[in-house]
């Protein structure tokens, strides 16, 4: 991200404008970013808003979950997401929060279900987040209005982004500039064939493993090959350099 993409999306934030502005105006072109920009609290929490809360995120490829019932989970702040591909073989954003009382449903980094089951007192909702059974409730307890919350979801050439706005950014300009760029790529005949962590972040293995295993990566060495880059909620403000250019259209 460049600094003056900095300035555009951080100034927009009412109670650190001022501060932020100077803070922007310091920075020289070609010049890694001041030391703030990296450990001062204002700034993180206006990057949260402005960037991870009101743009469009990267959150992985379809080839990670491709069969029905295949998912897997990403925490964007405080939000823990799940990313499932359903019967029907669309893929969903789903907030990994029960509607009975908020537990989270998905603990696991990726998998497969038939159902998403609540381990708190077993609601189960479908695919596409739709409460299938709420176990205690009335009889006449209208299903329809306790289905998981939708996030808004786009796919494109076999990349997958994720909105958590109430209203997101149009997505269509991202899509005209993505598209000419991933088709090459051919993500969407890509299979997951060895999934890199290069963070090394710790536990991360079990993450790997898990969806070279859910995307059947283990029996067939000819396979197109990607590399599966995995970020957790500590390290996502690498990837914003990656995400940058959907969130500022
Ligand atoms: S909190 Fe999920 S079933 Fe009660």
């Amino acid at each position: 991200m460049r600094a003056e993409h900095i300035g555009v999306l951080l100034t927009t934030n009412e109670d650190d404008r001022g501060s932020i502005t100077a803070l922007t105006a310091s920075c020289k072109p070609g010049w890694s970013l001041p030391g703030r920009f990296y450990a001062d609290p204002a700034i993180y929490r206006a990057d949260l808003e402005q960037v991870w809360r009101k743009g469009w995120l990267f959150a992985g490829h379809t080839c990670e979950i491709p069969r029905p019932g295949d998912f897997f989970t990403l925490s964007v702040d405080t939000d823990s997401v799940i990313v499932i591909r359903d019967e029907d073989g669309a893929i969903h954003g789903l907030h990994n929060v029960c509607r009975h009382h908020g537990s989270l449903i998905c603990t696991e980094a990726a998998g497969r279900a038939k159902r998403l089951v609540c381990p708190y007192h077993q609601w189960s909702y479908g695919l596409g987040g739709e409460l299938i059974s709420c176990r205690g409730m009335h009889e006449d307890l209208d299903k329809a209005q306790f289905s998981l919350k939708q996030l808004s979801l786009q796919e494109v050439e076999g990349l997958i982004y994720i909105s958590l706005a109430k209203e997101p950014l149009p997505f269509e300009p991202a899509r005209e500039l993505i598209s000419p760029l991933a088709r090459p790529q051919g993500f969407t005949q890509a299979r997951v064939a060895k999934a890199v962590d290069y963070l090394g972040v710790e536990g991360s293995d079990q993450t790997i493993d898990s969806l070279a295993v859910s995307a059947g990566a283990e029996d067939d060495a000819d396979r197109e090959r990607i590399l599966v880059n995995r970020s957790t909620p500590s390290c996502f403000l690498p990837d914003i350099a990656a995400n940058c250019l959907a969130c500022l259209l």
